[in-house]
């Protein structure tokens, strides 16, 4: 599928970038939403690679099978289920049919319950034994947590509730550091898990659970639930009046939209969180009416396909010039990686070439001083991602905020331009000479001509961090259509699970290690060696 692009790259490949920035490009190689502008101008995509590239949307119809998923179609095979997070953000309450039924009164409906409830808590109308609630704590895993985690962070300046806690991890550090911050008599505990079964989330659950008996007399009635599965929750006692339920065509991380959003709705307040979904419907509108080359979603996912399937670079670094954002590149690896992380097609056969790319970053300025170097002189290409507003949300700090916008479009340049020999003679010429000038300047090359695009916009305001979500899940969408693999199903993490389930009686001494592998075998010895 790749052959005509991958024979026009090999054309262009030694081809400085540089080189085509005349005056017109950064224009047209560019794309907006709303205020969201995409810059992929310092790429090596021209025009003909630009036509190739939307040749694949094309050939894959990814416009059929976009207007199949806004629909309700059963788009998730081997799954038998829709895919529509999308649904859960048309506040618009358009009709979205589901094996003959509109879904839109049912979530428009668990929306509204879910900003009662937040008001309420926010407002002191719904207490804890000890009085108003000061601390919320979310536990889930994976998108049961990074969606809202990453937006409690992203909006922060909207902050104006009660203080938030997300609780992943089955380390028990986690469970107790965070308990240790919070007063049992003052804290909801927000249990939130699409299945209501997984083993992290259930263990934090209950220890919580424990906590919160031991010093108030209801502890059920300082919980509440986030789930598809509403007979579990109500066998760990959780009132029906506090359970917010989704059903299953919302996958796990495409969930923050939704219930499993409660804790950053109560954060930020009903009104933000709106927006939050205004943003994310803008840039479904976007993404459904916008022609290809000019639909920022859709030239996301073509420059990730080029760098990645065409180019051959195996990673992507995101990296956000704002500190906001900075769970950002965690929240995408769940996205990106459990998506498109695949290696047979929707049929089952094997990939005949690379699925989704790794997917890493930092916030800048910080990736500067420690990964930066390998990105720019390191022997590999890694495609960079850089994220900038125009403005942050201290105006009164505004020259810092200028002075991270100048890192950002610095890096971008520098990786772009490089740094030639002659240059870098010319940088230490009055320290050294002869072969030691020669040395010297060979460590100050830098060979440039690495790519990167800018994703721009006014602030990170509620409607525009919907905007980048939404923008991001498409890109998903669109990668994983002309790639042919379902980008919604997760069956890669299921191995691990089983076989944790089947070690926990041999690391607890129950059962000896006899059966196991050598390695394992080895280790639990260790372990249990050493205090385990
Ligand atoms: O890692 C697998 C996974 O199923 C994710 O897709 C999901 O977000 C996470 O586990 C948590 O699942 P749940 O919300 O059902 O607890």
């Amino acid at each position: 599928m790749f052959d005509a692009l991958k024979a026009h790259q090999a054309t262009v490949a030694d081809r400085r970038i540089e080189t085509m920035l005349d005056a017109g490009r950064a224009k047209d190689f560019s794309a907006s939403a709303g205020e969201l502008l995409f810059d992929y101008s310092k790429t090596n995509i021209d025009g003909e690679g630009r036509a190739l590239l939307i040749d694949l949307l094309e050939q894959t119809g990814v416009a059929a099978k976009r207007d199949a998923m806004f629909s309700g179609e059963k788009i998730n095979e081997t799954e038998g289920r829709a895919v529509l997070h999308t649904a859960l953000r048309n506040i618009d309450g358009k009709p979205v049919v589901v094996d003959g039924e509109d879904v839109m009164p049912g979530v428009l409906e668990t929306l509204a319950r879910m900003e009662k409830f937040a008001t309420e808590v926010r407002d002191g109308i719904f207490e804890g034994q000890g009085g108003k609630i000061t601390d919320v704590i979310n536990i889930g895993i994976g998108g049961s947590d990074l969606g809202p985690a990453m937006g409690y962070l992203a909006l922060a300046p909207y902050a104006d509730g009660p203080r938030c806690h997300f609780v992943s991890n089955v380390d028990p550090a986690d469970i107790f550091q965070t308990m240790e911050k919070c007063d049992p008599a003052t804290t909801l505990v927000i249990v939130a898990s699409k299945t209501f079964t997984t083993i992290e989330t259930m263990t934090n659950a209950r220890t919580a659970k424990e906590w919160m008996s031991e010093q108030v007399t209801d502890a059920s009635a300082q919980f509440a639930a986030l789930s598809t599965a509403m007979d579990k929750t109500a066998a760990f006692g959780i009132p029906a009046n506090r359970v917010f339920g989704f059903e299953d065509w919302v996958g796990g991380r495409y969930s923050m939209w939704g219930p499993i959003g409660l804790s950053l709705m109560i954060a930020v307040g009903p009104q933000n969180f709106r927006e939050f979904l205004r943003g994310g419907q803008e840039m479904d509108k976007h993404f459904c009416s916008t022609e290809w080359s000019q639909n920022v979603p859709a030239m996301l996912a073509l420059v990730g396909l080029w760098h990645n399937q065409v180019c051959g670079h195996a990673t992507r670094a995101v990296l956000p010039y704002d500190n906001n954002l900075a769970r950002l590149p965690a929240y995408l690896q769940q996205l990106e990686m459990e998506s498109n992380g695949k290696g047979v097609s929707m049929d089952g056969e094997d990939l005949a070439f690379n699925s989704g790319p790794v997917v890493w970053g930092e916030p800048g300025t910080n990736g500067q001083h420690a990964f930066y170097q390998l990105i720019h002189q390191g022997t590999r290409v890694i495609p960079c991602e850089f994220l900038v507003a125009a403005k942050g949300h201290e105006p009164e700090l505004h020259y810092q905020h200028q002075l991270l916008v100048a890192n950002c479009l610095a890096q971008s340049e520098a990786l772009m331009k490089g740094r030639s020999l002659d240059e870098a003679r010319g940088k230490v010429a009055d320290k050294f000479e002869g072969a030691e000038l020669e040395r010297q300047a060979k460590h100050r090359v830098f060979v440039g001509n690495r790519p990167s695009t800018t994703l721009a916009y006014p602030q990170l305001t509620p409607l525009m961090l919907g905007q980048i979500i939404a923008l991001y899940e498409h890109r998903v969408f669109v990668e994983g259509v002309v790639l042919g693999i379902n980008s919604y199903d997760q069956w890669g993490v299921e191995l691990g699970k089983e076989l944790a389930t089947a070690l926990q009686p041999v690391v607890e001494g129950k059962e000896d290690a006899a059966g196991k592998d050598g390695s394992t075998a080895a280790l639990v010895g260790f372990l249990r060696g050493n205090g385990l």
